[in-house]
């Protein structure tokens, strides 16, 4: 399934981007509240945008646009659960990795007992440069992947 429509989110939207965050994995294991979630979603900072198919609200996308030294970070993406493996992801970040075409970097981070999101970062070009231990919970990496974007 291919999002027809890519925005930025309303007050309601960013509510069930909030609401998508706090109740799905790996932001659970990391124990990111509701109001962590809703702090980070409509962080100023960041920029966040919304896959829509039709009514349908999909996933969604939150960026820093200089996040790791100087270059664009991805800090956080979720699909709805029923919408998962069926490409959303896949389209967001190459929504992303197209609005910031302009950078020759894109860095994002991912736990390290998330290996099915790393796979889907690998098989989309991205490789991990190294690891942050207990950096969010104890016992738990953050493996920090970048990629090369095309010039
Ligand atoms: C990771 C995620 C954003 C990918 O979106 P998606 O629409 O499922 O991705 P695509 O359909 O483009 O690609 C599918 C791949 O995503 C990964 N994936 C699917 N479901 C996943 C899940 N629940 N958790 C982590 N990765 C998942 C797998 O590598 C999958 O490939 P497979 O179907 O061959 O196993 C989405 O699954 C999700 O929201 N997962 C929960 C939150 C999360 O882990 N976010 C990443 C934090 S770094």
């Amino acid at each position: 399934m291919e999002p027809a429509i890519i925005t930025t989110p309303t007050a309601d939207q960013f509510e069930w981007c909030a609401q998508l965050m706090a109740a799905s994995e790996p932001w659970l294991a990391l124990r990111r509240g509701i109001e962590e979630c809703r702090h980070a979603v409509t962080h100023p900072e960041y920029l966040v945008h919304i896959a829509h198919s039709e009514d349908v609200l999909l996933g969604f996308i939150r960026i820093h646009p200089r996040g790791v030294a100087g270059s664009p970070y991805i800090a956080s993406i979720a699909v709805a659960a029923e919408a998962r493996s069926q490409g959303v992801g896949s389209f967001l970040l190459r929504h992303a990795e197209q609005v910031f075409s302009h950078s020759r970097y894109i860095f994002l981070c991912v736990s390290s007992f998330n290996p099915r999101a790393v796979q889907l970062y690998e098989r989309r070009g991205y490789r991990a440069l190294g690891r942050l231990p207990d950096y969010v919970i104890d016992g738990a990496d953050e493996i920090l992947m970048l990629k090369r974007l095309p010039a």
